[in-house]
């Protein structure tokens, strides 16, 4: 039986009792993929979900988006079950998701306009987003005119531009080479101290976790489950140099003994 009182109110997310299941195309069989995933993000913390390729992670995030529907349980967003799309909730894909046709300002305008915000407000969110992200002198660009990483900048503002209360982001730097991915973090740093937002960040990349996360959840394969919550103690603001502390390297060693253990089959 679960027990509601672990639970607590001061969770930002809530996943409950958590199960994932997918028909198998062309057999009755169904796939569990996630189970009995019960989790709890707390406001303000910046949490890497990390795990094998095939684990579950853009499924829990996407049931988390409130863009799936789980086949049991539930996620609770200041304490109320969420279903369907929530706007308070932003999603940044891997894939970077700006509109070709317009140009950076009209794509970090895009979401404001959508929700109806007066002009002179949405002026005001393009002017400090595109500042933030450092695009202030390609507003008028259009995206094929940009790098991978300033695309990605487009994409960060667009989804802040939305004030949401939670970002939720799902390997958005896996097509970046090292250097831009490794300034592109320390934008997402930036941001998330700026505005205190909770991030939850999915990863597969040990080092990008251990750089960014208060808490690193590992999850196992086959089916997805948590295997571990690890707190990453490394002191705040963290730069270039953090990188390369004894801190750091202990972290990333304690980290990857996780995801190994998390590997090992049950005994
Ligand atoms: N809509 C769907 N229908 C059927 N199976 C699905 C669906 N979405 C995901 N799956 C399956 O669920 C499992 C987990 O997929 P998911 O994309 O969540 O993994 P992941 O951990 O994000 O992997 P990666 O690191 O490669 O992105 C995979 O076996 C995938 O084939
Ligand atoms: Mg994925």
């Amino acid at each position: 039986m679960r027990n509601e009182a672990s639970v607590r109110p001061a969770a930002k997310l809530g996943v409950r009792g958590l199960t994932q299941q997918f028909g198998v195309r062309g057999g009755n069989a169904a796939l569990t993929v996630l189970k009995d995933i019960d989790l709890e993000i707390p406001a303000g913390k910046f949490v890497s979900l990390i795990g094998e390729s095939g684990c579950g992670k853009s499924t829990l995030l996407r049931i988390m988006a409130g863009l799936l529907k789980p086949t049991y349980g539930e996620v609770r967003h200041d304490g109320a079950a969420i279903s369907g799309i929530n706007q308070a909730l932003g999603f940044v894909f891997q894939q970077d998701a700006v509109f070709p046709w317009l140009t950076v300002e009209q794509n970090v305008e895009y979401g404001p306009k959508s929700r109806g915000l007066p002009k002179q407000e949405r002026k005001r969110l393009v002017a400090e987003w595109c500042e933030t992200v450092g695009l202030s002198n390609f507003r008028k660009a259009y995206p094929k005119h940009l790098s991978g990483g300033m695309r990605k900048r487009v994409d960060l503002a667009r989804a802040y531009a939305n004030s949401p209360d939670v970002l939720l982001m799902d390997e958005p730097f896996g097509a970046l080479d090292v250097q831009t991915k490794a300034k592109m973090q320390e934008a997402v740093l930036d941001l998330w101290q700026r505005t205190g937002k909770t991030v939850v960040f999915v990863t597969h990349d040990l080092e990008e976790a251990v750089f960014l996360s208060d808490l690193v959840v590992v999850l196992k394969s086959r089916p997805g489950e948590v295997h571990s919550i690890v707190p990453i103690e490394i002191a705040r603001p963290r730069s270039e140099e953090t990188r390369l502390s004894d801190e750091f390297a202990a972290a990333k060693r304690a980290l990857w003994h996780e995801m190994q253990t998390a590997r090992e089959p049950r005994s």
